[in-house]
């Protein structure tokens, strides 16, 4: 049973720092909400991890979230969200949002006939997109293509590196071959690179964000609940991680858009 009330911050995971695009847009459009960020970085990447093991994973975090009285669960890895999606949701008392649903949405909202999905290969293996944007409108066209290069080329920093540009074209070539005009980036890593995407999409193709639709539907479901803190104090921000790694500093202040204070590293086992 859970104890949250409205005073309860947000709680947001994923499996390393990516997720931090999503809290980014959270503080942009709920600026009075206390967040509690979880990021395993011991484990980090999920993306090439098999289903069993992303699924026990999950649910660990989950339950710590829970424990800390989250009023909300953000799921703001897409890996996490396309094969254990369901579990997080059968083991939480309070509302679930995540990021393939929120895309998939978007996708749908934007596109006239054809929508490209990118991200890790467990995403695109799992057809969670395809699947979500079909129960949302049976008719549209999916064509997916996973990246893998990608998230270890943002991790290095390299957003607008030349290596980055070819890959980016390399990876995207089938995918434009069909007629998409819209291309969801289904992996907390990409909006990173969404500059460069839009410079390779070209000016014919929307990039779908879904750090910013889950944040503007973590702010309708609030409403509903009537659970927006009533407080307008300086919110408080916590960084929970698994794991220090060396440049994890700069490359999360890269990911926030500001400093990152409140860094504590926390055991799962
Ligand atoms: N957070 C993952 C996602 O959005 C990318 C990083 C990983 O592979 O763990 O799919």
């Amino acid at each position: 049973m859970s104890r949250a009330s409205a005073r309860s911050p947000i709680g947001v995971f994923d499996s390393g720092v990516g997720g931090l695009t999503v809290v980014r847009a959270l503080m942009e459009r709920l600026p009075f909400e206390d967040i509690i960020y979880f990021g395993d970085t011991a484990r980090v990447p999920y993306g090439i991890k098999s289903v069993d093991t992303i699924h026990s994973f999950t649910t660990q975090i989950t339950d710590y979230l829970l424990a800390r009285d989250v009023k909300l669960l953000i799921i703001a890895c897409n890996t996490m969200a396309a094969v254990a999606g369901d579990a997080v949701r059968e083991r939480s008392g309070v509302p679930v949002l995540d990021v393939i649903d929120a895309g998939a949405r978007a996708a749908v909202a934007m596109s006239g006939k054809g929508i490209g999905v990118i991200g890790t290969p467990t995403t695109i293996n799992s057809n969670a997109y395809a699947r979500h944007i079909h129960q949302l409108d049976p008719s549209v066209h999916v064509y997916s293509q996973a990246c893998p290069l990608f998230v270890p080329l943002v991790e290095e920093g390299w957003l607008d590196h030349p290596v980055t540009r070819l890959t980016a074209q390399e990876y995207l070539k089938p995918v434009f071959v069909e007629s998409i005009d819209t291309l969801v980036l289904g992996c907390t890593h990409y909006p990173l690179l969404k500059h460069l995407l839009r410079d390779v999409a070209g000016p014919n193709i929307r990039l779908v964000d879904s750090a910013i639709t889950v944040a503007e539907q973590t702010a309708g479901v609030l409403t509903e609940m009537g659970m927006h803190n009533p407080q307008r104090g300086e919110p408080n921000y916590e960084y929970l991680v698994t794991d220090i790694p060396l440049r994890f500093q700069s490359i999360g202040s890269r990911f926030l858009g500001r400093e990152l204070r409140q860094l504590s590293m926390v055991s799962l086992g």
